[in-house]
This record gives structure tokens, C-alpha cells and sequence, in this order.
């Protein structure tokens, strides 16, 4: 069925260059603080990088991107808001500490809107931080955004997250979805395998490893975390490294 929001939203986004999913089907292994860690640094290189948590029942984005001012809109729909020189969107911003339950239609209606109300500026990464599954978050950005998404796969080293994350490689390979690689989360934690070992088993280059850093807990935002880890920022450096030879920049 034709959905004007959508055409609006295509247009919308022709400004941006690049996006690029971090995702992982399995939850708690580090996408969040990842993909905003890697925007961070994008930023810090010298590209427009608008960072978006589409995680809408566990928004993390007011932590790790606080932003201080109201949202404001403008002819064009509402201005994303900037934290770190990076531009940011959550519904976290705007439901603070409340629970969100949101289902079927509602929950794509939501993400279309979510998306045709904002007004992107001209962008070179547009960086989606998934929540766990496979469900309609990332159904619905492959639909809309084809040609221009990559997906970095997020994963620990675990038997158990290795296997969730298999199914989702699986279904990035069926679907075509172009794939920069992986990147292991946590990785001095699980021992099983070497990273050479997790991507042969995924059949994915390996975009890089993060170590365990217990003190990253005790920074709240991505700048702090970024900041005051040096071994974070070395490792996170590494992989936007990474993935920017993959695109060719
Ligand atoms: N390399 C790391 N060292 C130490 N702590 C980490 C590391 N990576 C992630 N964490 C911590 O693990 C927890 C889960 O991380 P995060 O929220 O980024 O995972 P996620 O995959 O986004 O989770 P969800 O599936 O719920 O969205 C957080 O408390 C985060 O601070
Ligand atoms: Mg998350």
C-alpha cells in the first residue's frame, strides 16, 4: 500500500551517504556501547555522523548521548539533537525512565515516523544501533534504506551468543544484506575460540576485538567511556579503521 511518509522519507535521506546497523540478534553483547563509541570516533575524524537508537524498549541513547536542550523543529521537521558533535535520536530522550510496551502496527508506525518527522542534515554515516531479534527494527530499515546499509555484526565470543548471531549472519546472507564484518565483544572473557576462529565459523572478516574493561562501567556517557579508557578508544579506533576500508573511504 502507497504510504506518502515513506516517499517523504526516501527524500529525506538522500543527504546520507552511508548506514550502517550495528546488530547482532542477541542482546547484551555490547552493540550499544559499540555503536556509539564508533560514532563517537567517526565524529572525532572529521565526518557528519548522526547516531540512532531504534532500541525502543531499552533505549540507551539519554545515557550514553545525553543532550541538554528541548528538541526543535524547523520547515524541514524536527532538528536532531547534538551531543559530542555527533547528532542523535531516541525515544529514550523523550520517555526518560518509563516502560514502552509497543507491538505490531504501532511499533512500525512508530518507526516510520520517527524517521519522516526528522530533518537530516547532510550526513556521511547514519549509525543504527538494533536491539536484539530480528524483528521489525531491522526488517523495516533493509527494506527502506537497501542500497545504502552495511551491517557490522556485534557478538561475544560465547557458544551461546555464537549461535544466536549465526542465525541472524544466515539471514543477512538469504537476504543480501552487504556485511562489514564482525566484531567480538568482551573477548579476553570467553576463551573458546580465537577471533580467527569465530570468523571462519561466521564466515565474516574480522573487523576487530574489544576487550573486557570493567571500568567502563563506572563512565556513563561515550565521551567519559571513550575518554578515560585508553585501551577502548585504541580497540574502537581500530575498528572504524576497519570499517571504513571496507566502504573504500
Ligand atoms: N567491552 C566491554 N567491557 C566492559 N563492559 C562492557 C563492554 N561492552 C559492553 N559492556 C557492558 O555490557 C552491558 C551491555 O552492553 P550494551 O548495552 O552495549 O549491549 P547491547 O548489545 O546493546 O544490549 P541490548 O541487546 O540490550 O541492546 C552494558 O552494561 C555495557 O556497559
Ligand atoms: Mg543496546
Amino acid at each position: 500500500m502507497f504510504d506518502p511518509r515513506l516517499s517523504l522519507l526516501e527524500k529525506k535521506l538522500e543527504n546520507t551517504e552511508n548506514i550502517i546497523l550495528f546488530g547482532s540478534g542477541k542482546g547484551g553483547v555490547g552493540k550499544s556501547v559499540i555503536s556509539s563509541a564508533a560514532s563517537y570516533i567517526l565524529s572525532e575524524t572529521g565526518y557528519n555522523v548522526a547516531y540512532i537508537d531504534l532500541d525502543f524498549y531499552g533505549p540507551s541513547s539519554q545515557n550514553l548521548f545525553p543532550v541538554g536542550a528541548q528538541f526543535k523543529g524547523g520547515r524541514g521537521g524536527i532538528e536532531l539533537p547534538v551531543s559530542n558533535n555527533v547528532r542523535v535520536m531516541s525515544i529514550g530522550y523523550m520517555l526518560g525512565d518509563k516502560p514502552f510496551p509497543i507491538t505490531g502496527k504501532e511499533k512500525i508506525d512508530l518507526l516510520i515516523d520517527l524517521f519522516s518527522i526528522l530533518n537530516f542534515p547532510i550526513l556521511d554515516f547514519m549509525v543504527i544501533d538494533l536491539p536484539p531479534g530480528m524483528g521489525d527494527e531491522l526488517t523495516f530499515t533493509q527494506r527502506l534504506f537497501r542500497d545504502k546499509i552495511s551491517m557490522a555484526v556485534v557478538t561475544t565470543g560465547s557458544e551461546l551468543s555464537l549461535n544466536v548471531v549465526s542465525r541472524l549472519v544466515k539471514y543477512l546472507r538469504v537476504e543480501n544484506i552487504h556485511t562489514l564484518g564482525v566484531i567480538i565483544n568482551m573477548a579476553n572473557l570467553f576463551g573458546e575460540y580465537s577471533p580467527i576462529q569465530i570468523g571462519q565459523k561466521l564466515q565474516l572478516e574480522v573487523l576487530g576485538t574489544v576487550s573486557y574493561y570493567p571500568e567502563l562501567e563506572q563512565f556513563k556517557t561515550v565521551k567519559e567511556k571513550i575518554e578515560n579508557v585508553p585501551g577502548f578508544r585504541k580497540q574502537l579506533e581500530g575498528i572504524v579503521d576497519g570499517i571504513l576500508d571496507k566502504l573504500n573511504l
